[in-house]
């Protein structure tokens, strides 16, 4: 059942599946960000198939000439197992996508991996040219994601801006809902403001709506940055923002880890589990 109802979110099992959803998406004018789902691996064989699979990746996007780059969990390149060979193992990724005038971005996961994850990438940053190639994640739930946003802009690393999906503890992260809103509008402000290539990625219409209405005040163009959100959520948004002239990413996950994935999926919105449910009972 979990898998059939992860179709929703998961372009499918294999990389032709992952292939086939981005030219969809291209086609209907949106680039994409591809995702091998799978995180914390146990053995260093396991780490080193994943980002086997990034290169393939990489090298298929150039090849059927795709608007599309990666997106990559340290914790599913072996960040668990020993942290040295992880390093190694992103910074070959991200000189291959270097190389291929291409992009990784390094989701961010539960709070544990914040500073680590920030110091890999900004090592990164500084070890590869050109630098632009590495891009970090930031959760605006967190208290300390306004000084992670000054810090990175001030070395000009890309950011992706999301609310943050893992249940973290309130002495870290806004327990409420309206403080995370109102944090991430802030923090998107800032990038805005920052000069460099950011994602806003978000499927809330409401600060979408209020980030769109401050770039206008603000004449930062659309060219300037780039919303992005999940594949299958929100495609009527997706398509509405592609329609008005905005640059939209879909972030296209595939592969067949797809349980911790999905269930931060139903986590976000209780009705999908709900409707899930429905449709189970039914059949
Ligand atoms: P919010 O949760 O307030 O939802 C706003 C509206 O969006 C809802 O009312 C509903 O309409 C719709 N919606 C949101 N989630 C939905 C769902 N699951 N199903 C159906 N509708 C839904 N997190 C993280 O911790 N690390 C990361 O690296 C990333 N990476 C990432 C990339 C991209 C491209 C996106 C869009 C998001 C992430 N996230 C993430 C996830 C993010 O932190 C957050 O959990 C989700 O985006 C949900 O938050 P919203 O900003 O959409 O707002």
């Amino acid at each position: 059942m979990g898998r059939n109802a992860s179709r929703r979110f998961v372009a499918g099992n294999t990389m032709e599946d992952v292939m086939t959803a981005s030219k969809a998406m291209n086609d209907a004018g949106m680039a994409v960000t591809m995702d091998v789902l799978g995180e914390n691996v146990t053995n260093p064989d396991e780490a080193r198939e994943s980002v086997g699979a990034y290169h393939q990746l990489l090298d298929e996007i150039t090849q059927r000439k795709l608007n599309a780059n990666v997106s990559v969990k340290l914790t599913h390149v072996g960040f668990d197992i020993d942290r040295q060979m992880c390093r190694d193992l992103v910074c070959g990724l991200v000189r291959h996508a270097a190389d291929l005038n291409n992009f990784v971005r390094i989701d961010m996961e539960g709070s544990s991996y914040t500073q680590s994850t920030l110091d890999l990438v900004k090592q990164l940053h500084s070890a590869v040219q050109p630098a632009d190639a590495v891009g970090v994640v930031v959760q605006a739930y967190l208290y300390r994601s306004e000084k992670d946003v000054q810090d990175l802009c001030a070395q000009g690393i890309r950011i992706r801006l999301c609310k943050g999906a893992y249940d973290e503890p309130r002495n870290i992260a806004f327990p409420k809902k309206r403080d995370v809103d109102a944090n991430y509008i802030k923090l998107a402000k800032m990038l805005l403001n920052s000069g460099i290539y950011h994602g806003i990625a978000t499927h809330d219409q409401r600060v979408i709506e209020e980030i769109i209405c401050f770039a206008g005040k603000q004449k930062i163009p659309p060219s300037a940055f780039e919303f992005q959100m999940l594949y299958g959520i929100r495609r009527d948004l997706q398509q509405q923002l592609v329609r008005e002239g905005w640059r939209v990413r879909a972030y296209i996950p595939f592969g067949t880890e797809w349980y911790p994935y999905f269930m931060r999926r139903l986590a976000e919105r209780p009705a999908n589990a709900l409707f899930i449910a429905k449709n189970f009972f039914r059949s």
